[in-house]
């Protein structure tokens, strides 16, 4: 098949296309199936990336079904990622230590092999505008969700020891760091309530937002920015494709490095896409192409 335009590619669908996908509830505002289908045309790779809305009580009847059409690979969104752990054969260590799957290999056993392409996602997208070591750093994290664990295991794993980990449920943020405390005893992981007050923001290096905060449109973001020094870089994992989130005004108006939560997205789908097909994402033109970047 050599077919490298999108349509032209469902058309000339054939015996030997395999089906990849997205399982989520809600899934149609996801970006990955654009991102994957566009990779797999620059490619010419004989696969197809589909949206699928899975309601909670169908998910283990979804995978299965899924397996039993013949896929051969698939992304998890909110709110699989978690329930998917016990439904695996294999996990790989990053889903264990994170505990949450958001990509899914069904080998030709049909086993299902699970991995955790979000950390690896973020830290790819940080190391492309922030060089510096991260020990001896301070970094506010804030929420304590999902992904925040990614944020936290890959943060860890490049060398920070001085994290702040601020949640409005602040029971959840001691939870966490008591977790990776135990993982990694060389760090020192602080819990703070999101409305801090006893933190001094003019020490802080790196701060990161992993709270939905601003995924809704919100206007405000409860944060003190004049505060922080002006090398301080400033990560907003929550993406909108179309318009600054509440968080980059901010850094904006007070000329601090920012980055977006678009390269962590494609990175971590550049991972996913290279654990199916072996091949490395095109990831330039995604940016150019998707994102206009
Ligand atoms: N760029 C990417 O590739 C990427 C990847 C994964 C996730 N994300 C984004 O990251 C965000 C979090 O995802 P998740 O999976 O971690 O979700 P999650 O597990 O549901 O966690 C949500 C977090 O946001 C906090 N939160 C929610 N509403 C809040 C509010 N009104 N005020 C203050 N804190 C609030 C929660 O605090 P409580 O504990 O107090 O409820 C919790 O810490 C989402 O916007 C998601 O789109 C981006």
């Amino acid at each position: 098949m050599n077919h490298t335009n999108i349509t032209e590619r469902f058309i000339f669908s054939d015996g030997e296309s395999r089906l990849l996908g997205v399982f989520g509830d809600p899934i149609s505002h996801s970006l990955s199936p654009k991102i994957h289908n566009l990779s797999l045309a620059k490619l010419d790779l004989n696969y197809h990336y589909l949206p699928f809305h899975v309601k909670p009580h169908e998910l283990s009847t979804a995978i299965n079904g899924f397996k039993a059409l013949g896929g051969v690979g698939f992304n998890a969104t909110v709110p699989h990622k978690v329930p998917l752990v016990p439904l695996m054969d294999n996990l790989d260590a990053a889903a264990l230590k994170i505990g949450a799957v958001n990509t899914v290999a069904i080998d030709e056993n049909g086993k299902f092999n699970g991995y955790n392409t979000d950390a690896y996602g973020f830290i790819t997208a940080l190391k492309e505008k922030y060089n510096e070591a991260l020990s001896q750093k301070n970094i506010l994290v804030l929420g304590a969700g999902g992904a925040c664990r990614a944020a936290l295991l890959a943060l860890l794993d490049e060398g920070a020891d001085k994290i702040f980990l601020a949640n409005r449920t602040v029971t959840k943020a001691k939870e966490l760091s008591y977790d990776f405390n135990q993982h990694y005893p060389k760090a020192t992981i602080t819990p703070i309530p999101l409305n801090f007050s006893s933190l001094e923001l003019s020490n802080i290096d790196l701060i990161v937002n992993t709270t939905s905060l601003g995924l809704h449109g919100e206007d405000n973001f409860p944060l003190a920015i004049e505060q922080l020094p002006s090398h301080a870089l400033v990560y907003d994992i929550v993406y909108s494709a179309n318009q600054d989130t509440p968080l980059q005004k901010l850094a904006n108006s007070q000329g601090l490095t920012f980055i977006d939560g678009l390269g962590m997205l494609i990175h971590q789908a550049a991972r996913a896409f290279q654990i199916w097909t072996g091949e490395e994402m095109p990831v330039d033109l995604v940016k150019s192409h998707i994102f206009g970047k």
